[in-house]
């Protein structure tokens, strides 16, 4: 696909097709077992400039556009789905509402420390029965004097252990549903603020997935990011850039698959012969490759819309949903190919697997994907 590409786009993922191919490949199976955030990695992928690709100079970003930015996160993801998500949500979930709802001061508080990858993001929306319907959010958030004090707890936050920089979403008007709810900076550090639940998860076990749990957590007026009780849109709005990073690492998730089953079946023989030559094999790959090329089409264009300003909810919700199915159908071909040894840990079939299923789940469930296409073509 390079000739959709700039110049500068293909430098820069080439850049992270080295970075991912010589220093986190060959940890990242051993990572994903033993449940090991790979702390060391993301602070060179800081240095490397990939925590603020998208973002302006002048926050400290690297100043590139978002097509750059799907490019990182898919390459990253093709070495490891874990890494790629550490990012995404880094960037698209947490940077990016500052960046875009945050005052001048809230930037230039936040951004720097962030864009370098020194702290980390989190962002949760999700609770207990506020999962698909985000609207029903339960955490509250009152107004006593010129504080705001937090209760409730969040859900299924990526980067929750990690993170020291948290926007989430509180009511602040009970009753009003997504009319009611308004969107918060909080940092780790904050009284009454604490890591509940770890989950333990079937892949992109490199993550940490977290509960966050406010108590009486006193906030002053400035942690508000946006305005009072418009923090629905601001996460509708967050989450329609979250969708297109997490289609870029459904992409990356697929192309590892693909390189992984032409590498075996080209070397695995049976009957006498490379099973790459028998007809069954090549018609897997074959749908292996259309599916991945259709994706990342969706995905690209999801991400040409974002740089162009133009209106890309239903893009990107396009692009999650295929890229998401690419990579179930991509991992489950890539484990067929391998047989009996695709289903061992030895080889990174089975991860790539497990690694895919998320991406069907989290930002938005495949279903609430053809919810948000479907409302838009009927409306
Ligand atoms: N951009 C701007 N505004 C939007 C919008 C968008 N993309 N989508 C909706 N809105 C606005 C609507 O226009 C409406 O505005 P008004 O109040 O002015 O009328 C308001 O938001 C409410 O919209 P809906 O009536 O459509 O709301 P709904 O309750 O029917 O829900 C939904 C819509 C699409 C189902 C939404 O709830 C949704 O996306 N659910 C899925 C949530 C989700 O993706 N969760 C994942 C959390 S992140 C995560 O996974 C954690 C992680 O760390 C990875």
């Amino acid at each position: 696909m390079d000739h959709l590409l700039s110049e500068e786009q293909i430098m820069l993922r080439d850049m992270v097709r080295k970075f991912a191919t010589e220093e986190i490949e060959p940890v990242a199976s051993e990572n994903e077992q033993n449940h090991r955030y790979p702390e060391n990695i993301i602070k060179e992928a800081g240095e490397l400039g990939l925590m603020g690709v998208a973002y302006p100079d002048e926050y400290g970003g690297s100043g590139m556009d978002f097509v750059s930015y799907m490019l990182t996160i898919e390459e990253l993801s093709r070495a490891c789905a874990s890494t790629g998500v550490i990012v995404s949500a880094h960037c698209s979930l947490t940077c990016d509402p500052i960046f875009r709802f945050g005052t001048e001061e809230q930037k230039q508080k936040y951004l720097p420390s962030m864009l370098s990858g020194e702290k980390i993001g989190a962002f949760s929306l999700s609770e207990s029965n506020a999962g698909s319907d985000a609207g029903n959010t339960q955490t509250t958030a009152v107004k006593k004097g010129d504080k705001w004090i937090l209760n409730g707890s969040k859900l299924w936050a990526t980067n929750g252990r990690q993170a020291e920089v948290f926007v989430l979403i509180a009511s602040t008007d009970p009753g009003k549903g997504t009319r009611g709810v308004s969107t918060f900076i909080v940092e780790a550090n904050t009284p009454g603020y604490s890591v509940g639940k770890v989950e333990s998860k079937l892949g992109i076990r490199s993550t940490s997935t977290t509960e966050i749990v406010l108590d009486n957590v006193e906030l002053p007026e400035s942690a508000l990011l946006g305005e009072v009780n418009k923090g629905f849109k601001v996460s509708m709005v967050t989450l329609d850039g979250g969708r297109i990073g997490i289609a870029a690492q459904a992409l990356g998730i697929a192309r590892a698959s693909i390189e992984d089953a032409i590498k075996y079946a080209k070397s695995r023989e049976q009957f006498g012969k490379p099973i790459a030559s028998f007809q069954a094999i090549q018609w897997m790959i074959a749908d292996m490759w259309c599916q991945y090329n259709s994706a990342w089409m969706l995905t690209w264009n999801a991400s040409r819309m974002k740089d162009a300003g133009l209106n890309y909810g239903q893009e990107s919700a396009m692009a999650k949903l295929v890229a998401s199915e690419a990579a179930m159908f991509c991992a489950n071909k890539c484990i067929q190919i391998h047989g009996g040894n695709g289903y061992t840990t030895e080889y990174k079939a089975e991860r790539y697997y497990r690694d895919a299923k998320i991406t069907e789940i989290y930002e938005g469930t495949s279903e609430i994907q053809r919810l948000v296409i479907a409302r838009n073509l009927l409306k």
